[in-house]
């Protein structure tokens, strides 16, 4: 979904949610493997995880920072400080994912990915609030 359903608050936020629903499923899952051990289906989960968001809510930042937030800018410049500060919440949340993809990469798997995990959710959620301020049609 993009373009038009990305200005209207409700589709907007219904895109969020499906995705960080799946993210804290995801998650808890792997914070349980890992508390039994269990790092061979914690690593796969973690793989499965990383997958979600690079090709959910990364694909849609990107779609956001292309096309939305530079029609927001046009129509309404007082949010421009406000779409630089959202660009600094996707930046992290492609940093964090990025440091979780290299520490996959070697196979790593500990408390401090899903640690890493838990931080995108935070972030995201916190991103979503200020975000969908500055839609506009509310
Ligand atoms: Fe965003
Ligand atoms: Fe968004």
């Amino acid at each position: 979904m993009s373009g038009p359903a990305l200005r209207k608050v409700e589709s907007h936020s219904s895109i969020h949610e499906a995705a960080l629903t799946e993210a804290s499923e995801l998650t808890e899952l792997l914070e349980n493997l890992l508390s039994q051990n269990d790092n061979d289906k914690a690593y796969q989960v973690a793989c499965i995880l990383l997958e979600h968001w690079e090709s959910r809510t990364l694909q849609h930042a990107e779609s956001e920072e292309e096309g939305l937030y530079q029609e927001i800018k046009k129509e309404f410049p007082e949010h421009y400080d406000a779409i630089t500060a959202l660009v600094r919440d996707h930046d992290m949340l492609r940093e964090i994912a990025a440091y979780i993809k290299d520490q996959l990469a070697e196979q790593v798997i500990n408390q401090d990915i899903a640690h890493q995990f838990r931080a995108l959710i935070i972030i995201d959620e916190l991103h979503n609030i200020k975000e969908l301020t500055v839609l506009p049609e509310h």
